[in-house]
């Protein structure tokens, strides 16, 4: 079913009520550590001013119960008032007489910014009432945050049974991209997997499995299928519980002539942290040590994997990137995608945060800015905000 999108819509005059996802990474001052979610929207805004629309931003910050004064929007207010270069003015609240009056009085070209929906238990809940009284605010409604997309709550779903509602630019791209992985990929036709658990990513391997010809496997995760194939892991990270179904996966990719390719050497370490002791290992890993990275060996055999590939879909980093001596394997992987010239996609929140810390976030064909969203989109699921928009 074709979506109405923001290109399609009448905007002069008009109040535009417009979730953006502003649930952006912050420090413990609450400082805005990568404003990236910001900057994502703003081919959408620029497209509402010009187009002399009146801008009603609303959004989420964190998963706060109640008011708390910590999870307020302004740091986002005065983030975005500085990459658009226009005055953003910050509401106190996200419903209330006083916020319709703020908003009846706004002229074309103006931009409101609306207090954190999670205030109220009611948006999570999509509950109708709240839903209405968010809608009373706009003339149409614009969803452009893909990554809360999946949530069926009161400013994605529930406003849109008042107003006509379109997709933005930003969900529009992440739906173009990501919908090529799931439907119509070039191939060869390459996932690498990586992250903490299996179980994050078994709703993925079983929706891509008839779709890719080799899955690479690294990160936290790789260490229960090296578990299945009875290989000593030492003290990596392991579920004990999924063992036997890392092995079925394992079975249904040769069943299905997929290749999974695994981690042929590690870098261990004696703990996960900046001054452990660090070794690399092949093969096997001793009693003591754990795996934190993927090893120089599985480096180059990736990146053999990677030659002439069409199309890469990333999800997950494949070691603990996060500590500079363990990141080495995660970036290198990203040097060879790059290299290889295939159209990628790296989706989920870690390893768009990886691509960031290596600046290379704008070498790659699309960066999903969901995490669950886009794992969701990836295990073939309809997600509610996506499916609530307007028909065309
Ligand atoms: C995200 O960061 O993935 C989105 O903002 C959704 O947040 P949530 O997981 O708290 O719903």
């Amino acid at each position: 079913m074709k979506k109405l999108t923001i290109r399609e819509m009448v905007l002069p005059g008009k109040r535009v009520l417009t979730r953006v996802d502003y649930n952006v990474p912050t420090d413990d001052k609450g400082n805005i550590t990568d404003d990236a979610r910001i900057r994502a929207t703003l081919p959408t805004l620029e497209h509402i001013l010009k187009n002399n629309g009146k801008l009603i931003l609303m959004s989420h910050l964190g998963r706060p119960k109640g008011k708390d004064d910590k999870l307020k929007l302004d740091k986002a207010a005065a983030a975005l008032q500085k990459v658009l270069g226009r005055t953003v003015t910050k509401l106190d609240d996200c419903i209330g007489l006083h916020i319709e009056k703020a908003v009846s009085k706004m002229k074309e070209g103006e931009i409101i910014l609306l207090e954190n929906l999670r205030f109220y238990a009611q948006e999570e809940a999509n509950d109708d009432d709240f839903s209405k009284k968010l809608a009373f605010l706009g003339d149409l409604y614009v969803n452009d945050a893909f990554a809360c997309s999946h949530r069926a709550h009161a400013s994605i779903v529930g406003v849109t049974k008042y107003l006509k509602s379109g997709a933005g630019f930003l969900l529009a791209k992440e739906i173009e991209y990501l919908s090529k992985l799931t439907e119509s990929p070039e191939t060869p036709y390459v996932a690498i997997l990586g992250g903490a658990k299996v179980s994050d990513k078994i709703g993925v391997i079983e929706n891509l499995i008839d779709k890719v010809n080799t899955i690479i496997i690294g990160g936290g995760m790789a260490y229960t299928f090296l578990k299945a194939q009875g290989k000593n892991i030492g003290s990596s990270k392991l579920e004990k519980d999924k063992i036997e179904l890392a092995g079925k996966i394992l079975e249904s990719a040769r069943n299905h002539k997929v290749e999974i390719v695994l981690p042929v050497d590690h870098l261990v370490a004696d703990h996960a942290e900046t001054k452990a002791r660090i070794r690399v290992e092949k093969s096997e890993i001793p009693n003591g040590w754990m795996g934190v990275d993927i090893g120089p060996e599985t480096v180059k055999l990736f990146g053999e994997k990677l030659k002439g590939a069409k199309t890469v879909v990333w999800n997950g980093p494949l070691g603990i990137f996060e500590i500079d001596k363990f990141a080495e394997g995660t970036h290198s992987v990203a040097a060879s995608l790059i290299s290889s010239g295939a159209t990628t996609v790296v989706g989920g929140g870690d390893t768009a945060a990886a691509m960031a810390k290596f600046g290379l976030t704008d070498k790659f064909a699309h960066v999903s800015t969901g995490g669950g969203a886009s794992l969701e989109f990836l295990e073939g699921k309809e997600l509610p905000g996506i499916a609530a928009l307007t028909n065309i």
